[in-house]
């Protein structure tokens, strides 16, 4: 385990871009990062906004793909663009399991294989294909596998089995790179200070963590240690995805009490991602009733509230004090004033690291070690599915 204390002897370590020799933030094709991430399954829509029938746009590690749900009910992903004179594919007709385009009506099956060209002679279609790209479900969410060759094991990551509700939340777009959010959630001693107005996080402030980190097989477990001896431990998913326990929502408390999410971070592009979050709530019964309406009620209040992300961007150009504002979704316009305000992509050639900052130091050695190895072609780690007795802890 790597400690807070080790890292007072590196405090002047230079953690930036140049240290690594290879950019940690991008994830753009062909790029060491975006090779690395495209070795595994990336949530990239939610089950619900996905109706069978429908196709939309989808962007996803600065590639553009068109998400459709075939009416047998199965999620796919394909080119954004019909091969034959680039029309977007979303605009046209799911029909079964297969999309046609809109322009001259040329369709395409499962597995990307154009099966009817209206106005063209027999035999072309056979030899003009559109990419395909796996698309699984799990806990809500849609997952795609961007790599080459067969995908790793889904899921990609276990859930707690114990009964409860599992509850997706609002996707939120930020418009920076996604690395800063995922380092966010490894850096517990934010909490006490960008969650203060509000005070949805108060227990976790009465004193600060020393964190800890430790590379796993699986990606990084965290421990964040109080003066009582008590840990709060987080999990840390290779390569975007923090499994944590967090405050119940505004006026959520009461019902389930502090819950644990599951966070996907995924890249939209270099300069934009958006946030996945599952949530798992041990109740069952009446109180899963009571929480279901408490559930709705809170949806309605966050409808009626301008979106969390428009109060973010008010905040990083002036506009409003910080420490005042209240909303239903006010953790998350918080989170995302910080992270997004840091910068499209952070500089980090000039950051100040302290021990505070252990474990997202040793998320970037991690990947800084994988990306060089893919750039130069040497053995690269096998990252396995974490096994299901890990769990996060309260700590308190
Ligand atoms: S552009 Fe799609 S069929 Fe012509
Ligand atoms: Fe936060």
């Amino acid at each position: 385990m790597t400690s807070s204390k080790d890292a007072e002897t590196s405090r002047d370590d230079d953690w930036s871009t140049s240290r690594f020799g290879v950019d940690i933030a991008t994830t753009r094709p062909g790029t060491p990062g975006g090779v690395f991430m495209r070795q595994f399954w990336v949530a990239v829509y939610r089950s619900q906004d996905i109706a069978k029938g429908e196709a939309k746009p989808l962007r996803i590690m600065s590639e553009d793909f068109t998400i459709y749900r075939g009416d047998g009910g199965d999620v796919r992903i394909v080119d954004a663009r019909c091969p034959h004179r680039f029309a977007l594919m979303h605009l046209g007709w799911v029909e079964g399991d297969d999309i046609r385009c809109v322009y001259h009506g040329w369709k395409f099956d499962r597995a990307g294989q154009c099966v009817e060209q209206p106005a063209e002679e027999e035999g072309f279609a056979r030899k003009v294909k559109i990419r395909s790209v796996p698309a699984r479900e799990y806990v809500g969410l849609v997952f795609a596998y961007f790599g080459d060759g067969e995908p790793p094991a889904f899921p990609p990551w276990p859930v707690r089995e114990s009964e409860g509700i599992f509850d997706v939340w609002n996707v939120e777009h930020l418009p920076c790179n996604y690395l800063q959010s995922y380092e966010n959630s490894m850096d517990e001693v934010h909490v006490a200070f960008t969650h203060a107005p509000g005070g949805s996080h108060a227990p976790l402030a009465v004193d600060l963590p020393i964190v800890s980190a430790e590379e796993t097989e699986w990606g990084l477990l965290r421990l964040g240690t109080r003066k009582n001896g008590l840990a709060r431990v987080s999990l840390h998913y290779a390569p975007n995805v923090t499994r944590v326990i967090v405050p119940p929502r505004a006026g959520m408390d009461g019902v389930g009490g502090w819950r644990e999410i599951y966070f996907n971070f995924t890249p939209v592009d270099d300069e934009n991602h958006l946030w996945f979050i599952a949530g798992h709530i041990e109740v069952t019964g009446a109180a899963a009733d009571e929480y279901r309406a408490k559930q709705a009620d809170y949806d309605r209040k966050v409808a009626e509230a301008p979106p969390a992300g428009a109060v973010a961007r008010d905040l990083i150009a002036g506009k409003g004090r910080y420490a005042d504002v209240r909303h239903p979704d006010l953790a998350v316009i918080q989170d995302i004033a910080t992270q997004a305000g840091q910068g499209r992509i952070v500089k980090r050639e000039g950051e100040r690291l302290g021990r505070s900052d252990i474990a997202l130091i040793a998320w970037r050695r991690i990947l800084g070690r994988e990306l060089r190895a893919i750039a130069g072609g040497a053995p690269r780690k096998v990252w396995s599915v974490a096994p299901g007795d890990i769990v996060p802890t309260l700590g308190f």
